[in-house]
């Protein structure tokens, strides 16, 4: 791989693969598919299936890879946010952690998980439209800055850090116009519309003259530091001039503000939706596809516009948040499914049924049909049959069609590739499925992350009422 060469520097031990599909996931010598130093068809015998598997070193590769991207390209502070809500395994944050990065946090929970990691406070932002007071005091609590997403969460904030008696950092979710978008169409994902239309209906941000009046508001309330301006471009694109816009709309929003209030943001936010590909040519579908920009392209990009918009309206340089989710952890994973029944109809169509489902790729589904289906212990074998990977659900349980893979039969082993982001994290239970585990690889370590679930963990949840009991057995 290039930027193989490049990384060794950085202490990481790139395997060598008969074919890479990213720098540490690939065809094994033995034509089977292999997670860093370790084959996946052991790793299926050894911990069952359905199961995630993820590259620690792809985790830490992908994350270095986009932080010193934007460090090359801007001459201010940049601090790189890793979005918890793409894969908030416990297991990931720590590897996060020790990578410096900061995090993008929603809710109390994902909060509580990320503080609970040991990550730096002052390196996370908590983001949400609908903010409750528990999430809002643990924040306050931690020193956690807070982007506000509505205009009475202002007084919640204010309350809960005079309640503890304590400082909060704050920034402004906006709503950006995007006109420059305004022709483009949008993601088949966000509905109909262009893509500024689409940004513009989605429940997020506040628009200018409600930034302007909260600023002034919490100019007027001691215990808030007015921190950050923040704008997410929900993956709506993967074309690097289009985050340069937001990037410009960023920076003229905060000369606006400035004039209106006297406040200059230190930071600005950029937020996620960073469309993430592989050079191989396997990059995901849909949004995503192999034609996305790299990450030099985006930072070179964006960095660009931040600075000519800085000069233009004489505002000194902000520090950069960039919350990336996907774009670090989607190539981290592959998601492996044991093969079942196989069924033809002769001419028509062909469905090879695993035992994992669209309940485990739900979002990845959804969001862009963007994974690859690889036969794990057939690798090599050539892909002489197109055919439909389903799922065990009631519903259709597509998870890839017309896919072209090699003759399966019962037992062989399917993976689906790049299912890191939105995968385990959106996971469902639809017809009482249980959730898979995950491990995590490191050369030929391997260690359970996450547990696989348990029918306890799901009857475990339920209640009869006595009443019902009753009425099913009493006088029967
Ligand atoms: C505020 C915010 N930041 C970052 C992200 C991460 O987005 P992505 O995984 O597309 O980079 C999201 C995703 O929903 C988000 O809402």
């Amino acid at each position: 791989m290039n930027d193989a060469a490049a990384y060794r520097a950085t202490g990481l031990r790139y395997p060598r693969f008969k074919k890479h599909f990213t720098e540490f996931i690939g065809i094994g010598d033995n034509g089977h598919l292999w997670v860093d130093g370790l084959d996946t068809v052991a790793l299926a015998e050894r911990y069952g299936t359905p199961l995630f598997v993820t590259s620690e070193n792809q985790f830490r590769h992908n994350y270095r890879k986009f932080r010193d991207a934007f460090q090359k390209h801007y001459p201010g502070t940049v601090e790189i946010l890793f979005a918890n809500k793409s894969n908030n395994g416990l297991a990931v944050r720590y590897i996060m952690n020790q990578e410096g990065a900061g995090g993008d946090a929603f809710g109390h929970n994902e909060l509580y998980l990320a503080l609970f990691s040991g990550v730096d406070p002052k390196k996370l932002v908590l983001n949400g439209s609908n903010k409750g007071v528990k999430e809002i005091e643990m924040a306050v609590a931690n020193g956690v800055c807070i982007n506000i997403d509505a205009m009475d969460e202002l007084d919640l904030i204010e309350a809960a850090a005079n309640r503890l008696g304590r400082d909060v950092d704050v920034g402004i979710r906006v709503k950006l116009l995007l006109e420059a978008l305004a022709s483009r169409p949008g993601a088949a994902f966000h509905g109909v519309g262009t893509i500024a239309a689409q940004a513009r209906s989605h429940k997020w941000g506040m628009t200018f003259d409600q930034t302007v009046e909260l600023v002034r508001r919490i100019q007027g309330m001691p215990r808030l530091k007015l921190k950050e301006l923040s704008y997410h471009l929900s993956r709506m694109d993967n074309k690097a001039d289009d985050f340069a816009i937001m990037a410009r709309d960023l920076v003229d929003w905060s000369a606006q503000i400035r004039d209106k209030t006297g406040w200059t943001p230190p930071y600005l936010d950029l937020g996620g939706g960073w469309a993430w590909g592989r050079p191989e040519g396997h990059g995901p579908g849909g949004v995503d596809t192999d034609e996305v920009a790299s990450f030099d392209a985006y930072a070179s990009a964006v960095s660009a516009a931040v600075q000519e918009q800085c000069k233009k309206h004489s505002l000194p340089l902000p520090g950069l948040k960039i919350e990336p989710g996907r774009a670090i952890a989607a190539s981290t994973t592959v998601t492996l499914g044991r093969v079942g029944a196989v069924k033809e109809w002769p001419g028509v169509k062909k469905w090879v049924n695993v035992d994992c489902s669209t309940n485990h790729l739900i979002r990845v589904i959804i969001a862009h049909w963007h994974y690859h289906i690889v036969a794990a212990n057939k690798a090599d074998v050539p892909a002489t049959e197109s055919v439909s990977i389903v799922g065990p659900l009631c519903s259709q349980d597509e998870i890839g069609q017309a896919r072209k893979l090699p003759p399966l039969v019962r037992g062989d082993l399917v993976a689906m590739l790049d299912t890191g982001s939105y995968a385990e994290s959106t996971g469902a239970r639809f017809n009482a499925e249980l959730m898979p585990a995950t491990v995590i690889v490191n050369g030929d370590a391997v260690d359970v992350t996450t547990e696989r679930e348990r029918i306890s963990d799901v009857i475990g949840r339920y209640r009869v009422p006595p009443r019902l009991i009753a009425g099913s057995f009493a006088g029967s």
